[in-house]
């Protein structure tokens, strides 16, 4: 998998996503915080989308935008699709309780990180996607041993 990836289009996107969550089905035993990092209009949502279907969910995945928190029940464990973009201060963030997301057997994709501060759950990879080359470009950033081991499973 190399350093920087081109994603020409939507679809492009969407398969990153796919080949994500098939190196994610071991790790998600212990647990996977993926941040979703890049600006508006950057493909978070379309990548996480692409995570949750991959993954077996079969409905609808809404925008986060205003609810902030969206769950999800999988075959594996749960996952909660989390954006922090409207967070406007701490207590907000504690509020949404993200430090008692349950920790095994569940998938953190958090779109806008950042916003979050320090209340943010630590990233296992960071996935850092920009608007350029025509589409989009994706970096992948493991930031621990698992997101190492979810990166080592993409190749
Ligand atoms: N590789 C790509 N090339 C071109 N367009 C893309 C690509 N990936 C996604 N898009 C398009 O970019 C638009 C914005 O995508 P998306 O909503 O996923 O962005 P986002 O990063 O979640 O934005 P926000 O910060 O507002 O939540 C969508 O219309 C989507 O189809
Ligand atoms: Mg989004």
């Amino acid at each position: 998998m190399p350093e920087s990836l081109t994603l020409p289009d939507e679809a492009a996107t969407a398969a990153l996503g796919r080949v994500l969550a098939r190196a994610l089905t071991s790790p998600l035993e212990a647990g996977v915080c993926l941040w979703l990092e890049g600006e508006l209009g950057a493909g978070k949502t379309t990548l996480a989308r692409a995570i949750l279907r991959a993954l077996g969910h079969a409905g609808r995945v809404p925008s986060p935008s205003y609810t902030l928190i969206e769950p999800y029940e999988l075959p594996q464990g749960e996952a909660y699709h989390i954006d922090l973009y409207r967070i406007g201060s701490a207590n907000e963030a504690d509020f949404l309780g993200l430090a008692e997301l349950p920790g095994p057997r569940r998938l953190l994709l958090i779109e806008w990180p950042e916003h979050g501060g320090r209340r943010t759950p630590a990233a296992d990879m960071r996935v850092q996607l920009a608007i350029g080359g025509g589409g989009r470009r994706a970096r992948l950033v493991p930031a621990s041993p698992a997101g190492e081991a979810v990166l080592a499973a993409m190749s």
